[in-house]
């Protein structure tokens, strides 16, 4: 499966990228990742990505016209790479988006690949919305910057439900019933800490009841 970020920011995505979990299912083709600078599909010598909003106001708005060209261009390189039709997305990241959940992260996972656009500023030129992208996208009811931490959100959620990226199948769901580790008893100030004792009973069919009573 490959993943497609359009971004003004690439390096926030360093990190993120090479560690762990997702550096690893990169190494094993499970998935790829593309970081693309929208400044990149610009003409002009100050690599030009946003403009003042027609009507007034404060801020910037990312203009349609380079968004239009990384999208084509990203399309195009797939299509060379496979010669495969494509079962594709093209994700616009805002505020106003539909919200972001488990059912459209297992949905988007059957794809084949992901182009998402990071929006920034005070926003992004409607039309990118309206014509270009299949699904407009929020990852929940609060403010951010720009579209970087929700394509991080999208790029790690899908990617855990890509066959392969987790080793056994059982862990890609959240165990929804505590945990605990050793210690068996952890003292804090004047407590003492203790685990459920069903836990250590080595009763499978017991521990079982106990989790799915306390899921
Ligand atoms: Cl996708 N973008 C921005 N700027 N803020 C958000 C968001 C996206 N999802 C929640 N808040």
């Amino acid at each position: 499966m490959q993943f497609d970020i359009i971004t003004i920011f690439p390096n926030i995505f360093d990190g993120f990228l090479t560690e762990s979990l997702l550096a690893r299912a990169q190494k094993k083709k499970i998935i790829k990742i593309s970081i693309h600078n929208l400044r990149k599909w610009t003409n002009d010598k100050h690599q030009t990505v946003d403009d003042k909003p027609f009507g007034g106001g404060v801020g910037m708005v990312l203009k349609v016209e380079p968004i239009y060209k990384a999208v084509l261009s990203i399309k195009g390189q797939v299509l060379r790479n496979t010669k495969s039709k494509q079962n594709g997305k093209v994700v616009l990241f805002s505020p106003r988006g539909k919200k972001f959940d488990q059912t459209i992260a297992k949905k988007f996972a059957k794809l084949d690949q992901i182009i998402m656009i990071c929006g920034r500023y005070e926003g992004v030129d409607e039309r990118v919305a309206e014509y270009l992208a299949d699904e407009v996208i929020s990852i929940g009811d609060y403010v951010l910057n720009g579209g970087e931490v929700a394509a991080m959100v999208m790029t790690e959620t899908v990617s855990r439900m890509v066959p392969g990226f987790i080793a056994k199948v059982e862990s890609a769901i959240k165990p929804d019933f505590p945990q605990y580790t050793r210690p068996e008893i952890f003292k804090l100030d004047k407590k003492t800490l203790g685990i459920p004792k069903v836990l250590l009973s080595g009763d499978h069919k017991k521990i079982a009841e106990w989790r799915k009573k306390n899921s």
